[in-house]
């Protein structure tokens, strides 16, 4: 599956998933990664890897109705047939989600539908819950709100801070949108309206 990922700060689940493919444990080709931060630490990870990128920065734009037909044209360009999202900070807009027609996955990290938006590990902290976790679901028009693929949870210790906890959430996120979009590529996800099964 042609893939390309989308990610606005450091890449670390995009590195989780460039260094799955490359130990062969991912049947997927990263063909492209873009962001909408010049300097994001994603870019500099994948050029390492030899992937090209591309940057759609938000304020070259007059809106971003022209950031996203930009992202469209560079998806169409690349060939891609799924389009991840790792800590890409901008929700895609209506007309956006209506033009194109691959899968598109993101991760996030709480147990959906509880804590979506920015900060979920604080929220959860905040909220003074007992279990937090991170969620692999497709994209829909809404803010995290797309049917679940895959949920781990994670425990909330005593004296976690925000820190600490997104720290422990970071190291499960790794291996779970690894291995969603190794079912989803291996043709094992099944999606009916909101309802995600996995076939053994
Ligand atoms: C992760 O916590 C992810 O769940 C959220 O943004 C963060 C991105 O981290 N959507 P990284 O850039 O992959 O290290």
């Amino acid at each position: 599956m042609r893939t390309a990922i989308l990610a606005s700060g450091r890449g670390s689940n995009l590195q989780a998933l460039i260094d799955a493919h490359q130990s062969g444990a991912l049947p997927i080709e990263i063909v492209a990664v873009g962001s909408d931060q010049l300097r994001a630490g994603a870019l500099k990870r994948a050029e390492e890897s030899g992937i090209p990128t591309r940057v759609f920065q938000t304020n070259h734009y007059r809106n971003r109705r022209g950031q996203e037909e930009d992202i469209l044209s560079w998806l169409k360009e690349n060939q891609v047939e799924l389009l991840l999202l790792a800590g890409y900070m901008k929700v895609l807009g209506p007309q956006f989600m209506r033009q194109v027609h691959i899968p598109i996955l993101n991760i996030h990290p709480s147990l959906l539908p509880a804590f979506p938006g920015l900060h979920a590990q604080r929220q959860a902290l905040e909220y003074g819950v007992k279990v937090s976790g991170c969620t692999v679901h497709f994209v829909d028009e809404g803010l995290d709100s797309g049917p679940i693929i895959l949920q781990e949870a994670v425990p909330v210790l005593p004296e976690d801070t925000e820190e600490s906890i997104s720290h422990r959430i970071l190291a499960v996120e790794h291996r779970l949108y690894t291995e969603a979009v190794r079912l989803l590529a291996l043709g094992k996800v099944e999606r009916t309206g909101r309802q995600v099964k996995i076939l053994q």
